[in-house]
């Protein structure tokens, strides 16, 4: 079932998606060749902490951290680590949820660490246009469906990149992961209709090589990587749709 929210709780996740996205982007510019994703973890965790709010990540489902941290082919849920240290030329994908008094806010960003090839630069700002080109389909009495998988599917298959099927979005709020789910790839059918009120997320995690398969770590089960290794790259933002579009509630 899909919520319908109400103008209480939008005002609630609009400041619960705010604090999110000044998350991120306080944490962005400590990326940098020799930190390691547990350091980024923990300068996150106490930022959220400090607003009086919940990093979500943290106990979900068992999920052991703060935020999720997924470098070069991990597509997400990458667990930040002590052992895990960025070098030049990586890519990070770093993903912020919050729960401020209750209402939820998510977002993400892949980040460059130092100097990254053409190739690793390219995917990135190609990923971040797909997902803002379906932001801008976003309108109410459209499908879903016609603003996001058909927008992001076609626009990155021409670069030779591949989207990822098994996860998407999510309405997003009064729990973490509500209705509905959201493809970033064509479904071929009429889906949701948008109306105002809804609140999910756009978070198409595109990889570098055509097919690319997913795979989840057997030893900690959250890790998702490509089969082949290739790149892949993700930018997330929480979603209102208003009365004559739509607003983008983690931008800052
Ligand atoms: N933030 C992710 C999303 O965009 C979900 C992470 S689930 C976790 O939906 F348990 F790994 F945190
Ligand atoms: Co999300
Ligand atoms: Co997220």
């Amino acid at each position: 079932m899909i919520i319908i929210k109400t103008t209480t709780q939008i005002e609630g996740i609009r400041k619960s998606s705010k604090l999110a996205a000044e998350t991120l982007n306080y944490l962005t510019p400590f990326v940098k060749p020799g930190v390691t994703t547990q350091y980024l973890n923990d300068l996150a965790h106490k930022y959220i902490v400090d607003h009086k709010a919940i990093p979500a990540p943290l106990g979900y489902g068992g999920f052991p951290k703060s935020i999720c941290t997924s470098v070069n082919e991990v597509v997400c849920h990458g667990i930040p680590s002590e052992e895990e240290v960025l070098k030049d030329g990586d890519i990070v994908n770093l993903d912020i949820t919050t729960i401020l008094n209750g209402y939820h806010g998510d977002t993400s960003a892949t980040v460059p660490v130092g100097n990254i090839s053409r190739e690793a630069k390219l995917l990135v700002e190609r990923t971040k246009e797909a997902l803002n080109l379906s932001i801008k389909a976003l309108k109410p009495n459209k499908y879903l469906n016609d603003c996001v998988g058909k927008v992001i599917e076609p626009f990155v298959q021409k670069f030779g990149y591949s989207v990822v099927r098994e996860l998407g979005g999510h309405g997003v709020g009064l729990k973490f992961h509500e209705d509905p789910f959201v493809f970033h790839f064509d479904i071929h059918r009429n889906d949701v209709i948008l109306k105002p009120g809804m609140t999910f997320t756009v978070e198409p995690m595109i990889n570098s090589s055509r097919e690319a398969q997913v795979y989840v770590d057997k030893d900690n089960s959250w890790t998702v990587r490509t089969l082949d290794r290739s790149l892949s790259a993700q930018f997330e933002h929480t979603i209102l749709i208003t009365p004559d579009g739509y607003e983008v509630l983690t931008k800052i």
